[in-house]
């Protein structure tokens, strides 16, 4: 690898260590391997936690490359020093999975000037220039809101033709995750364009999650103690609803199958898979993590100088009770 070696040599220097190589006899030695890069958003969900094993176990065990991954905790500030590291150690890949769509044009530049490869996971930036990255590989979000709201249209119409002499609107509380995110913005706009087409949909509130457990458990809790007429809770990831469910059963409200509240959540993990199995949740809307041996693929064929499509979107589907059964909860990956 390039500059990496000649990098750590200095640090070891600096450090007063004698020599860069401190891998095995058998091992190939860190200039012999393709080093990556890779900035992580952090460690908010089960989702991300699912995508880091993706990443690092496959290529865990290629003697080929070497990946470095850099936790970001959710700050895009930890992302851009990360990135500068990478290119100061010469590496020979960058991936980035931004944790917001906005303020990447400077240090995306910074990497082109370096000569790097770049590859966005999972969420996109916004940038005028495309060209600064090869791909964007994740989910489509968008496809994801539409599922959603496909379900939601259904099941009102379904409430409308059951109960045709009651009250049909459907108060929504909307849970939201780190704001300016991919993954936020386009579901939350599958959701503020459906509320402005569909009269009886109206948004009771919109409560801030960060896409982690214990902050909508908190914003939840608050929520709960004045307001209690929730027909339906859209919360943008499977962490937040957990946290939210929390709530509701500590408030005392009633959720899934013959509950008060219907829940759709985002990722389709195992427990909440499970939960809309038993009921408890209305609709999981799957976002693969997945994606390490695609991510893989593409770095290989960007070495072996093939045509990279300029977005990849993985495979999503949604489920609700009545298409999941046990097998498929237990066979779930994460
Ligand atoms: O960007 C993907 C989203 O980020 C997932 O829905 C969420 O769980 C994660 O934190």
């Amino acid at each position: 690898m390039r500059r990496f070696c000649s990098v750590l040599l200095c640090l070891s220097f600096l450090l007063g260590m004698v020599s860069c190589s401190t891998t095995n006899a058998s091992e190939p030695s860190v200039e012999d391997k393709y080093v990556i890069g890779f900035s992580q958003v952090g460690s908010e969900s089960d989702w991300r936690l699912a995508n880091t094993k993706s990443m690092t176990s496959t290529f865990a065990g290629d003697d080929e490359y070497e990946l470095v991954i850099e936790n970001a905790r959710q700050i895009q500030e930890n992302q851009f020093s990360a990135v500068r590291k990478f290119i100061l150690e010469g590496v020979d890949f960058i991936i980035i999975a931004p944790t917001v769509e906005e303020g990447w044009q400077n240090v995306l530049t910074e990497v082109r000037d370096a000569n790097i490869p770049v590859i966005l996971l999972d969420r996109s930036v916004a940038v005028d220039d495309d060209s600064l990255y090869l791909t964007n590989i994740g989910s489509d979000f968008s496809k994801q809101g539409k599922l959603a709201i496909d379900w939601l249209e259904k099941e009102s119409e379904f409430q409308k033709n059951r109960h045709p002499d009651e009250d049909h609107t459907v108060q929504i509380l909307h849970l939201q995750g780190t704001i300016g995110a991919t993954a936020q913005i386009q579901r939350t706009k599958a959701l503020e364009d459906a509320i402005n087409t569909h009269s009886e949909w109206e948004m009771v509130g919109q409560l801030y999650g960060d896409f982690t457990e214990a902050k909508a458990y908190e914003v939840m809790t608050d929520y709960l103690k004045t307001n209690k007429n929730i027909d339906v809770i859209y919360s943008e990831n499977d962490n937040m609803t957990f946290g939210a469910m929390r709530a509701l059963d500590e408030a005392g409200i009633t959720y899934g199958t013959n509950g008060q509240v219907k829940i759709i959540t985002f990722d389709a993990t195992r427990e909440a898979l499970q939960y809309c199995l038993d009921g408890k949740i209305s609709l999981c809307v799957e976002c693969n993590p997945m994606f390490g041996p695609s991510v893989k693929e593409l770095i290989e064929k960007y070495r072996r100088g093939e045509s990279i499509p300029k977005h990849v979107y993985v495979d999503e589907t949604a489920y609700t009770t009545y298409e999941l059964t046990q097998d498929i909860v237990d066979g779930r990956e994460y």
